[in-house]
């Protein structure tokens, strides 16, 4: 029997996040939602499509009037207004109407631009998230923010837009690489350090339990870190709080993008936020609000995730540049997210320019780390 989350939507009960080992109730509970008789369109990616693409189709077959299957070219190249644009050709020529429903298949990637498109289309219809990685999982397909990039920025333009279900099934991470399912294990950390310091114990305590892919564990580790991010979303759903709320999510992104687009992309999303993660303890301590112990402790625990946490080969100065490019500082000042402590990340904004150096330099590989 799956397990439930529900996600409120101001104040109101707004849609489940299913926690399942298979995708046994998939039709019965997107049929619970009143979408018996319509079209589906199962938007996808060239990697996962073959995967899960037919089991997804004969699965709704059933309940559905017509289920098609659109393919977009994997990768965050790719997500962009372009192939937004030949979606909506396909939605037309399948003549999709307002009632009719999209189901995002697939990673972080597809279900921003899945959600964009539905958010979009005839100026809304519904959609179903069935996020096929971990970071899409415990983090991507909750929140109801969807979008694309534009000319190198990160989800430029986007619109907030609910799912009406997620239907989370763990089985589908066996297909996933080692260094996917790690990259997805560091939004996991990240949501541990910035709210709840027994979740992040827990997570050093089941380490083995994690690397083994237990699947109880799995269901459990996901649920909390979705229970985290439900906490966050419902409180502050369209980040309009300054001080707290979904800011705090970007804990190790500040960072983390800058690194993520230095590299030109080289480097998973999930490895730079690890990255971002280690940098910001390290100016957390350096403005004494962590321990040298917490922050040692902090950055050594990214290792047996397999997750990094130097890199080689960063420009540092390239790194300050990028970060106050970033579409989310501020002109005068950036809004660091740091750590009070495990479990409580605060909004600095006082974070300055030397700090970021000292930090970033703290992150390059050298012996020490050998
Ligand atoms: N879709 C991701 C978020 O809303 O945070």
């Amino acid at each position: 029997m799956a397990e439930i989350l529900n996600v409120k939507y101001q104040g109101s009960p707004c849609y489940d996040i299913v926690f399942d080992k298979s995708f046994d109730e998939l039709a019965e509970r997107i049929k619970e939602l009143g979408f018996s008789n319509r079209k589906f369109a199962v938007i996808t990616d060239s990697n996962v499509k073959p995967l899960y693409a037919d089991t997804i189709t004969k699965l709704v077959e059933g309940i559905s009037s017509k289920t098609v299957v659109y393919e977009i070219p994997a990768g965050e190249e790719n997500k962009n207004l372009d192939e937004i644009r030949k979606v909506y050709g396909f939605l037309i020529e399948n003549k999709f109407d307002r009632h009719d429903l999209i189901i995002a298949l697939g990673g972080g990637v597809i279900g921003d631009m899945a959600g964009f498109i539905a958010a979009t289309y005839l100026r809304g219809i519904s959609f179903v998230q069935i996020p096929t990685t971990l970071l899409a999982q415990t983090d991507s397909s909750i929140g109801g923010k969807t979008g694309v990039d534009f000319d190198g920025y990160k989800n430029m333009v986007g619109a907030f837009h609910m799912p009406s279900l997620v239907y989370i099934n763990i089985s589908v991470l066996s297909t996933l690489s080692g260094r996917q399912f790690a990259s997805g294990f560091a939004e996991i950390m990240k949501h541990g350090l910035i709210k709840d310091a027994d979740f992040y114990m827990w997570l050093i305590e089941n380490m083995y339990e994690i690397e083994e892919k237990d699947a109880d564990v799995l269901i459990e580790m996901i649920k909390r870190s979705c229970d985290i991010k439900r906490r966050v979303v419902e409180d502050d759903p369209e980040e309009k709080s300054k001080t707290g709320g979904r800011a705090l999510l970007n804990y190790g992104h500040t960072i983390g993008h800058a690194v993520e687009k230095y590299k030109n992309f080289s480097l998973l999303h999930g490895e730079c936020v690890a990255l971002g993660c280690v940098a910001s303890a390290y100016i957390s301590w350096k403005k004494q609000m962590l321990s040298m112990e917490d922050y040692y402790e902090i950055r050594d625990m990214f290792v047996p995730f397999n997750l990094p946490i130097s890199v080689e080969d960063l420009d540092v100065e390239e790194i300050v540049r990028l970060i106050h490019s970033d579409k989310k500082a501020d002109s005068d000042f950036i809004r660091f997210v740091l750590l009070k402590k495990v479990g409580k990340a605060v909004i600095d904004t006082t974070v300055t320019d030397d700090e970021v150096r000292a930090a970033v330099n703290e992150i390059i590989w050298d012996e020490k780390f050998e």
